[in-house]
């Protein structure tokens, strides 16, 4: 009895854990809705991603197309560029050759890089040194000329003669089919034109748009 009276009053562990209780409480709450928010954020975050996601492979594909095209045409006009200034023509059943300066297709895809077709020439855009060449084939019974010509802003009014070959034929009653190939280098300066010129254009053999070709690259 007298222990129980005098028992000690009701120690402050309650109180203390009480308040421990709601510290914990408060905690829970903070960490529950800090998680909350980081899911919304999440949530938020891999929405946006999503969208981002499904643009970027919009334009992607978009890119590809384009870069499709591009190749169909680089395809058509050659996969690379060249190094330097080329020029390769060909004969072609658009060609209207002179009576004695040839003409060459442009209806037969002629590479030309850099450097100009006008007027039955070849004309030069970049100063430097060219490997100048020309191959025709021709029948003729008397004396047939091939020259490429150079006709030059320095020089107004007179052409200058690059390379020439002849061929004197002894068939004069069956005349025979022949060729002639010429080539040279050549310092050659911008707006310089140069051209074949025969002896008579009407000698052409025209079986093949490859049997007359004329061309011209920078070395
Ligand atoms: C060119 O050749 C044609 C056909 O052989 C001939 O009729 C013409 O007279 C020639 N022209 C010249 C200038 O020799």
């Amino acid at each position: 009895m007298d222990n129980y009276a005098t028992r000690p009053p009701v120690p402050p562990r309650l109180s203390q854990g009480r308040q421990h209780a709601s510290v914990g409480q408060t905690l829970l709450f903070i960490l529950v809705s800090v998680a909350l928010c980081g899911m919304t954020i999440e949530a938020c975050l891999i929405y946006r991603l999503y969208q981002t996601e499904s643009v970027t492979s919009a334009s992607v594909s978009k890119i590809i197309a384009e870069q499709k095209a591009a190749t169909a045409t680089k395809l058509r006009s050659r996969v690379i560029s060249p190094s330097k200034p080329v020029a390769h023509l060909t004969d072609g059943q658009d060609v209207v050759h002179a009576k004695d300066i040839m003409a060459w297709s442009t209806d037969a895809d002629p590479l030309l890089y850099k450097i100009d077709y006008k007027d039955r020439s070849l004309v030069i855009q970049k100063e430097g040194y060219y490997y100048v060449y020309s191959k025709v084939s021709f029948s003729d019974n008397g004396i047939f000329h091939h020259r490429v010509d150079l006709r030059t802003e320095k020089f107004t009014g007179k052409s200058i003669n690059l390379l020439k070959s002849r061929k004197y034929s002894n068939h004069f009653k069956h005349p025979e089919q022949s060729n002639s190939y010429l080539g040279g280098v050549f310092h050659l300066f911008k707006d310089d034109a140069i051209f074949v010129k025969v002896s008579n254009t009407s000698k052409i053999v025209r079986q093949d748009p490859t049997e007359n070709v004329f061309g011209a690259y920078m070395i």
